[in-house]
This record gives C-alpha cells, sequence and structure tokens, in this order.
C-alpha cells in the first residue's frame, strides 16, 4: 500500500488530464454558451417590398414588416429570446422625426411582434437619432453644427415613451450623450412606463467597426464626420468605468459595453465593479470581419464565431448583442 514519503517530490500537477477526452473537457468547461445569452439585432425598413441583402454584413438583410416577423418567429424555434431592432426610415430630417413617429417603422415592428410573441419574447428597441437625421448624427445638432447635448435629451425621451408605448420591453439608448439615462427613466416613469428597461450602451467607443452597420441603416455623417465628440475614445478605460457608474447612477437596469473583443478589459471590469447585468455588442465590423476571412477560406468562420462569442462571454458578458445570433442558435440546436 503506497504511504505518503515525505521525501518524496510532490507529485507534479498534470493539467493536461482533464482534457483528455471531450467529455472531460465538457464537464470542467468554465464558460458556457447557450442561445439564452444571445441577442440578435435585427434591421426592418420602411418601404420596401422585397429583403434587401446588405453587401457588408452578409447573411444580414434589411427587413419588410413581413420578413421581420418571420424572422423572428424562425429565431424563436431556436429559442433565441431576446431581439434588438433598428429602423431605416423612408424619410430623414434634421429632427430624426421618424424616431419618434407613433407609427414610424420601428413603432410598427414593436406592435406587431410584440402581437405575435406576447411576453415570450424579450423586445428591444436601439434609442438613437442617426438612423433618422439626415446628417447622421446621434443628436440635434446646435447653430455651431456640434451636437447639441441637451436638446438632444428632450427628443431621447420621446423616443423613449414612444417605444415603450409600442411595447419594448427594453429601450436602449445609444447616442452617448450625458445624462441620457436619467432623462430617459424620468421621462418613462412619468408615463406609465414604469416596467421599462434601460439597457444602457454605457461605454462606448468611436470604433471604426461600425462601417457595415451605417450601411444597413443607410447612414453617412455629413461632412465627412465622426463621432470622437460624444462617444469614447479607443485609448480610455478608466473612463468608461466612469461612463458605466454614471449610467447605473442614473438608473440603468443593464448596461453594455460595445464594441466587444477588442473591449475586453472594459467588459471585465464592468462586471467586477458593477452588479447590473452586462451586455457587450459584438458588432457588424467584427461580424464581417469573420465572414471575409471565412469567405477566402482563410479562417474556419463558425469555429471562430464561437471562439470569439465565448471569450465576450468568459470576459464577463452575461448577454451578447451579436449578428451570429442566428447560426450558433443553428448549431447549438
Ligand atoms: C447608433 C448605433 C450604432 C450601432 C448601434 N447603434 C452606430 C454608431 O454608433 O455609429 C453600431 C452597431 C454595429 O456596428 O453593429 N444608433
Amino acid at each position: 500500500m503506497p504511504t505518503y514519503d515525505g521525501a518524496m517530490a510532490f507529485p507534479q500537477r498534470r493539467l493536461r488530464r482533464l482534457r483528455r477526452t471531450p467529455a472531460l473537457r465538457r464537464l470542467v468547461a468554465e464558460t458556457r454558451l447557450g442561445v439564452d445569452d444571445l441577442v440578435a439585432p435585427l434591421f426592418v425598413r420602411e418601404g420596401i417590398t422585397d429583403p434587401r441583402p446588405i453587401a457588408s454584413l452578409p447573411g444580414v438583410v434589411q427587413h419588410t414588416r413581413e420578413s421581420l416577423r418571420k424572422e423572428v418567429a424562425e429565431l424563436a424555434t431556436l429559442g433565441v429570446g431576446a431581439v434588438i431592432l433598428f429602423g431605416v426610415p423612408a424619410v430623414k430630417d434634421a429632427r430624426g422625426t421618424g424616431a419618434s413617429d407613433p407609427d414610424g417603422i420601428v413603432q410598427i415592428a414593436l406592435r406587431d411582434l410584440r402581437d405575435d410573441f406576447g411576453d415570450d419574447l424579450v423586445l428591444m428597441a436601439d434609442l438613437c437619432l442617426d438612423e433618422y437625421t439626415d446628417h447622421g448624427h446621434c443628436g440635434l445638432l446646435g447653430a455651431d453644427g456640434a451636437v447639441d447635448n441637451d436638446a438632444t435629451l428632450d427628443r431621447y425621451a420621446e423616443v423613449a415613451v414612444v417605444q415603450a408605448g409600442a411595447g419594448a420591453d427594453v429601450v436602449a439608448p445609444s447616442g452617448m450623450m450625458d445624462g441620457q439615462v436619467g432623462t430617459i427613466r424620468a421621462a418613462l416613469d412619468g408615463s406609465g412606463h414604469d416596467q421599462a428597461v434601460i439597457l444602457a450602451y454605457a461605454a462606448k467607443y468611436a470604433s471604426a467597426l461600425y462601417g457595415p452597420f451605417r450601411d444597413a441603416v443607410d447612414v453617412r455623417i455629413a461632412d465627412g464626420g465622426d463621432r470622437r465628440a460624444y462617444q469614447q475614445d479607443p485609448a480610455n478605460a478608466r473612463e468608461a468605468l466612469a461612463e458605466l457608474r454614471a449610467d447605473v447612477a442614473e438608473g440603468a437596469d443593464m448596461v453594455m459595453v460595445k464594441p466587444a473583443l477588442a473591449y475586453l478589459d472594459v467588459v471585465a471590469a464592468a462586471r467586477a465593479e458593477l452588479d447590473v447585468p452586462v451586455a457587450a455588442y459584438h458588432v457588424s465590423g467584427e461580424y464581417a470581419m469573420i465572414k471575409a476571412a471565412a469567405e477566402r477560406g482563410w479562417i474556419d468562420g463558425p469555429a471562430v464565431a464561437l471562439e470569439h462569442i465565448g471569450a465576450v462571454k468568459r470576459a464577463g458578458a452575461d448577454l451578447v448583442l451579436t449578428y451570429l445570433t442566428r447560426e450558433i442558435a443553428e448549431g447549438l440546436s
């Protein structure tokens, strides 16, 4: 019978033992990705009769009302429980009027989906003006041509109330105005929508990875402009924590970091510091890079997709908004 011999070298820990078989690896996996973690971003366009492909987002389309309902029904069958809607209006103007029109395209789509799915589906609406403004900025422009923070807040409040009225469970302000969460919370509470959830795009960076999204919503920022005066500088992580804390203090129910992969340090820091659910948005450019390289046969697209979204969860995200939702759900089912 072997006895403990104090003089014997302590047995070397063999880390590979637990990696030997798929069953062992499955047993000890620290992170699991499931359909419950995923939110599908979907585009719905006013005034079209057939869904339109988006060249820079292969596999993603601008939906008609009808094709959106069908897509969400298929997602629901796959077990996906949440979607976030983005609208593409037929007409854009300086104030982004369509965003708060009760008969605007997103509001119509919210009512359709609420009718179809009741409370079985978490319905989110992106809350911003850029899809609806003719200058492509996320807010109203002041006389100096810069985005006017406080005038924009009044518009966000109107949009929030209309989206909640149309059936959004969750409104997701993405414009990065100071005070947007508190303003929206007050507007929702003051209009009988105290149960409407706010998912704050809290740490949203001025990223070059949003290009395909802007194709998807037909946004071109006027005069070759950009969003660096309101979205965050990619150089800054401490500032992201200030944004995240401010949004929670103002009443955010959930917070988001965006984009995902280049900001996993921020996701991890948010998870460590906050007790609200943390979301991460795996954005259009992140998706497009996988698709482009896979199309050339340079990477195994589905494997990279799982590795990337799994890494976002491992870093600490509770939920992931991703254009990969459908294909991951198909793979898991
Ligand atoms: C703004 C908004 C953007 C995205 C989501 N909400 C674009 C932007 O900030 O320029 C980008 C999402 C993506 O790239 O997938 N309404």
